[in-house]
């Protein structure tokens, strides 16, 4: 594995400035969080930090505003995060300038504090080295935890890592570990399970598991295209006819690459797509032509679970049916116990990221039992596809 700087790698810091890049774009609803689950990720950076003596000084973005944006403004979360803490953190309502550099002078070692929205200045998405050395006046050092934003080059993410030392937080450091044991190099047998509604955004990311995974099981909306590819009349199911060439060369390459594709053999299938709706389980070549694909069926699932059972590593980005509605949740929940069963029991390691994939596993109560949750979305999607993140490729020791 690439070699970082950590936590455990810093020298004396009490008193100095730890500016920590910190990935805060929670779920608000009314002014308040939703669901801290990113505070927790990073409370553990912050404490440790804190309790070394630092001023802990923290960078986050929040939304995509396009300038000063009052309804984006950070200050809700500092409480959010203090509450999450059980410690007091200071909102700083800039993030560069005289007033930023005077609230910090004035903290005492270990004392928190939370800049305001670093996406309110034009030169951080750009990555503007001129942003980035304002950012890099406020800090002695830099530590990134937020894997989450890491495939984003922008100051707070990338460029503030090539101008003050710079270090992998706790998250970033155990997000690194469980990855690379995920895909970098696991252990075999490795099985992907990969759903969602279309292949059009996860192009890259089959491409690159096939070469990668001994098992490629593709579920969600995406499945049919490939159901369509084989030639199966899918009715009225989500599919994208115009991708069937490209769902062939997917198989093509999985063949070449001796990876097999797992496509459902059954499916649940319903007239409307609602929650109750009348549904029944048919094989996949028996879909009538009124009816759509909501949820993978039994028989698929068993497959699956048998996957799972000969698997020494599971990746799992995407839901297997609508998940979010009854009673087409079946096949994502059966299949994320059952990985879970085997992980609790030792048999597995696994790991799953993306939005829906976590919503899924809490939907499902196992998101506790899995080895790893990346609570990143484009983050683990990118590196899925194998792509380099800047916000990690800059923090690696050359
Ligand atoms: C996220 O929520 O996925 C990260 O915080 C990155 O946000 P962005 O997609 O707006 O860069
Ligand atoms: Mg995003």
């Amino acid at each position: 594995m690439a070699h970082f700087r950590t936590l455990d790698d810093l020298g004396d810091i009490r008193g100095k400035r730890a500016l920590v890049r910190v990935d805060l774009n929670v779920p608000m609803s009314d002014g308040k969080v939703t669901d801290a689950t990113r505070i927790e990720r990073v409370a553990g950076t912050i404490r440790e930090l804190s309790d070394k003596g630092a001023k802990v000084v923290l960078l986050a973005h929040f939304g995509r505003p396009k300038g000063p944006d009052p309804d984006l403004s950070l200050e809700p979360v500092a409480r959010a995060t203090s509450d999450v803490l059980g410690r007091n953190v200071t909102f700083i309502p800039d993030c560069i300038g005289k007033m930023v550099e005077g609230a910090i002078f004035a903290m005492m070692p270990g004392d928190i504090a939370l800049l305001e929205n670093t996406r309110f200045y034009k030169g951080e998405e750009k990555n503007d080295r001129e942003f980035t050395e304002k950012l890099a006046a406020n800090g002695d050092i830099f530590v990134n935890d937020a894997f989450s934003a890491a495939h984003r080059a922008h100051c707070s993410t990338e460029g503030l890592a090539t101008v003050l030392p710079a270090y992998a937080g706790r998250t970033m450091e155990a997000e690194l570990e469980a990855l690379e044991r995920g895909l970098g190099n696991p252990a075999r047998p490795v099985v992907a399970i990969v759903g969602g509604a279309k292949i059009s955004t996860k192009l890259d990311l089959l491409m690159n598991l096939v070469k990668k995974v001994d098992a490629l099981v593709i579920g969600g909306g995406m499945a049919n295209t490939f159901l369509a590819a084989r030639g199966e009349d899918v009715g009225k199911s989500l599919c994208e006819h115009d991708l069937a060439q490209t769902a062939r060369q997917i198989m093509i390459e999985a063949a070449t690459a001796g990876c097999a594709i797992v496509l459902p053999s059954d499916a649940v299938v319903a007239k409307e797509f609602k929650a109750g709706a009348d549904s029944m389980v048919v094989a996949v070549d028996k879909v009538p032509a009124d009816a759509m694909i909501l949820d993978a069926g039994p028989k698929t699932v068993e497959t699956v679970k048998e996957w799972i059972d000969r698997a020494e590593t599971l990746v799992w980005n995407g839901p297997l049916g609508a998940f979010e509605i009854t009673p087409f949740d079946k096949a994502t929940v059966a299949v994320a116990r059952h990985a879970a069963a085997r992980t609790k029991a030792g048999g597995l390691l696994s790991v799953a990221g993306g939005g829906d994939t976590v919503a899924a596993l809490n939907h499902a109560g196992v998101a506790d039992d899995f080895t790893y949750v990346s609570t990143a979305g484009g983050a683990f999607l990118e590196w899925m596809e194998g792509k380099e993140l800047p916000g990690v490729e800059v923090l690696k020791t050359r």
